[in-house]
């Protein structure tokens, strides 16, 4: 199952009585073993993207759409059809089930569930039972030793590679890791960043994640994309626009607005 997420137009407005704030997220797409870092100030809207991009929220307008990839097998997928349908919310819920894994930037794991049951549950959920690939997944990530213990055993990092394990799990087509570094001291931040890059290659799996941490950022080559607001200074409709970055491994990243 490999697939390309295209990305055509999609938008989204949020808005109460005294402003509004829209997305664009322009025209891209990510296929397959792809990474993609999506960065930008403070409330520019890489948590609204990933939400959208992760069918956690429905657009307002826009073509959202998962391809398979020429000569591989599986259905295209008209992910923004789904939140009109009559089972919308169980198109959706199978949706995120089958084709993402996500990373919260916390970990959220059930705290009363081992890390292996942990690891096991999105398997279970997306009904893809693979317990080799689910040992595979905590050997590499360093999580085979402390696979009985339950998260409140363990440390902020090792939590982190636990979330990286599940989301990984059931073989997602892509992970979406909203600030999956943020909690972390700079050499742990570089150590799972890397460790969620090289297992979702791994398993042919595209990466979606947003960060503020160029210094971790530069140590990996992917492309990246950035959030601007592009309304005028002080106008009470606000726009933010996706906009791609050039590819780049370099450490003098410009400085943004950490939030
Ligand atoms: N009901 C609403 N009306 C208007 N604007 C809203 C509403 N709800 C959220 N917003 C705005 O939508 C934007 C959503 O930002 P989001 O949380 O996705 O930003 P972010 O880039 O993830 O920020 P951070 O880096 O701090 O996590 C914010 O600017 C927020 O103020
Ligand atoms: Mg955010």
């Amino acid at each position: 199952m490999a697939y390309v997420l295209s990305i055509d137009d999609l938008t989204v407005t949020l808005g109460d009585a005294e402003r509004r704030f829209t997305l664009r997220a322009g025209k891209w797409s990510i296929a397959a073993g792809e990474v993609i870092g999506l960065t930008g100030p403070s409330g520019t809207g890489k948590t609204l993207l990933l939400e959208l991009l992760g069918m956690l929220r429905a657009p307002d307008a826009g073509r959202y759409r998962a391809e398979p990839l020429a000569g591989e097998t599986g259905a295209p997928q008209a992910f923004d059809s789904f939140w009109k349908a009559p089972n919308a919310i169980a198109l959706c819920a199978q949706a995120r089930a089958r084709f993402f894994g996500f990373v919260p930037q916390a970990g959220g794991l059930l705290p009363f569930l081992t890390v292996a049951e942990n690891v096991e549950i999105s398997q279970r959920i997306a009904k893809r039972p693979d317990p080799d690939w689910a040992s595979a997944l905590l050997g590499e990530l360093g999580l085979s030793q402390i696979a009985h213990l339950r998260p409140g055993a363990l440390s902020i990092g090792q939590r982190q590679r636990v979330a990286i394990a599940r989301a990984l799990a059931h073989r997602p087509f892509c992970v979406i890791a909203d600030e999956p570094t943020a909690a972390l001291d700079p050499e742990n931040a570089q150590a799972a960043m890397g460790l969620l890059i090289e297992a979702a290659q791994a398993g042919g799996t595209a990466t979606l994640l947003s960060s503020h941490d160029f210094p971790t950022l530069s140590h990996f080559a992917m492309r990246r994309m950035a959030l601007q607001i592009t309304s005028a200074p002080h106008d009470p409709n606000v726009v933010s626009t996706l906009v791609p970055l050039e590819a780049q491994k370099t450490a003098s990243a410009p400085q943004e607005v950490s939030g």
